[in-house]
């Protein structure tokens, strides 16, 4: 566990921490990978967390003269998902971000983050390689550039040096002559981690190819180029037997592994698979299919996922977390080191947000942070200073329960119940976004929300029931 949680109000302020701690220090942003790492022993000798959610100005996403596109260090999944700019030019990271985990996970796993941790199965990492993007780190000293393609030194293993933030990810904006796809094979389709996955940019006139970038994720150490399948794919018509081809030229670059989710031959076929697929689907014109015009965000429009602050704070234990939870203010000593979760449960006595998994898994946690449905278990507590939050608690008013908490009791959406409150919480926030919600989109907002006695289709019906009669 962590000792020191340091609230930075400024770059500077994580620059020299930074510099002042070295291997000690990890800059923390959505804190999605980085709590369990820590948790689970994986980041020995890590006791100080930099916290860079509060500094204002590193959320955006920008265009700029050059026609590149610049993303800051705490754009988010769900952030590049809603992004016009990006859905326009560079479809390939937002159907990446998109895949990512949960809608709880996207409002706080920021892109960054992804890029760093460096698993070869995270799935930004393959986009945005073949995107071209480049990486600006920055340090006390000064900041340099890297190619992400040169950013990889092994498994989880990367360039950035102790003292270095990550400050810009950039890339150029797809030209009208290109068209990219990015498709993943998991082994169900959410929450789960890549098997294989595969992004394909082309130069494509509509018949022949004039340049392809392919790049596989989870086939190897790091995420690598299909470089003889592109090689071929250059002056060639699109058609079937091109496709054939080139698929199993990307084949034989993969040299993945074996381990409990398939074998390394499995994977390897699917190799072939989803990149005949991702051609195919090039060829047809149809990558945008089963892509959401309206994706369900699960978090408030009108409100930016993070406040900011403009004070300096750490806290070592003395130090007091200030929150406002269901209208009220708390002030909570001594939480420094535990989750939002934790501190929910055990200091505010708000017994109503549960513990299913502690991995983000589950969504029995689930509350509403700073406007954004998060998993209340992967958010460090100190994260709740100054924050806003909802939890189960604050949806009854007055002793009556909400729309939504009616319907599911009418409609017998209710077993044991220990889900019940994360499922509510998801299930207010999509009537918010969406009023009358299609069934996919209420498929969609429930896929963070897992319930072990699997009465799923009383749910979907409560939240359909609650849409009709226009509940909260
Ligand atoms: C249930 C669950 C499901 C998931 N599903 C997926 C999935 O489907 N696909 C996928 O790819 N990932 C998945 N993840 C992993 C994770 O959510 C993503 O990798 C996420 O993008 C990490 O971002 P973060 O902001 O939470 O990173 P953090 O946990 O805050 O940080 C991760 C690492 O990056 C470092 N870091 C963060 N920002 C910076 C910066 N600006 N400069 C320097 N270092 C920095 C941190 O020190 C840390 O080492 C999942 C995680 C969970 C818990
Ligand atoms: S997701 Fe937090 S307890 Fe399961
Ligand atoms: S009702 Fe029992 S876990 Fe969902």
């Amino acid at each position: 566990m962590w000792s020191i949680y340091i609230q930075a109000a400024r770059v500077e302020d994580a620059l020299e921490n930074l510099a002042l701690f070295g291997a000690r220090a990890r800059i923390v942003a959505g804190a999605t990978d980085l709590i369990l790492e820590i948790e689970r022993g994986n980041r020995k000798g890590v006791d100080v967390l930099i916290d860079i959610t509060r500094v204002a100005g590193l959320a955006e996403i920008g265009l700029d003269d050059g026609n590149w596109i610049h993303l800051g260090p705490l754009v988010t999944h769900n952030d590049c998902v809603a992004s016009n700019i990006l859905r326009e030019k560079a479809y390939p990271l937002v159907r990446a971000c998109w895949e990512v985990g949960s809608p709880q996970i996207r409002n706080r796993g920021t892109v960054a983050g992804n890029l760093v941790t460096g698993s070869p199965a995270n799935d930004t990492i393959t986009p945005l390689i073949a995107l071209g993007a480049v990486l600006t780190l920055k340090s006390a000293q000064g900041e340099r550039r890297v190619p992400l393609a040169e950013f990889y030194t092994g498994v989880r293993r990367t360039v950035l040096k102790d003292e270095e933030m990550l400050m810009d990810i950039a890339f150029p904006a797809m030209a009208n002559t290109q068209s990219g796809t990015f498709i993943k094979f998991a082994l169900r389709r959410a929450q789960a981690i890549s098997l294989v996955n595969v992004a394909i940019l082309l130069d494509y006139s509509g018949e022949i190819v004039h340049n392809a970038t392919i790049t596989l994720g989870a086939v190897a150490p790091t995420i690598i180029r299909a470089v003889s399948a592109e090689n071929y794919l250059v002056g060639r018509k699109l058609d079937e037997e091109t496709i054939r081809i080139a698929a199993t030229l990307a084949m034989k670059s993969a040299r993945p592994i074996s381990d409990v989710r398939g074998t390394a031959k499995y994977r390897q076929v699917i190799t072939r698979v989803v990149t005949q697929r991702g051609l195919r689907a090039l060829k047809d014109g149809v990558v945008t299919e089963g892509f959401p015009d309206e994706p369900v965000l699960l978090r408030n429009a009108f409100q930016p996922a993070y406040t900011y602050t403009d004070s300096y704070r750490e806290f070592t234990g003395k130090d007091v977390i200030n929150t406002r939870i269901n209208g009220r203010s708390y002030s909570f000593g001594n939480c420094h080191q535990k989750t939002l979760l934790r501190m929910l449960r055990e200091d505010a006595g708000l017994i109503g947000t549960k513990e299913g998994c502690a991995e983000g898994e589950c969504g029995a946690c689930s509350v509403l942070l700073d406007g954004a449905v998060v998993m209340s278990c992967m958010v460090p507590a100190p994260r709740a200073h100054g924050a806003v939050i909802q939890t189960i608690e604050g949806y009854s008013k007055e002793g009556e329960i909400s729309p939504v908490q009616e319907a599911f009791a009418k409609e017998g959406a209710v077993q044991c119940g220990y889900c019940t409150p994360g499922f509510i919480i998801s299930a207010t926030q999509l009537l918010e976004e969406f009023p009358k919600p299609t069934k996919n989109q209420i498929e969609q907002a429930l896929t963070g929300n897992l319930c072990r006695c699997t009465g799923y289709y009383r749910i979907i019906n409560a939240v359909e029931g609650a849409a009709q009669r226009g509940g909260e």
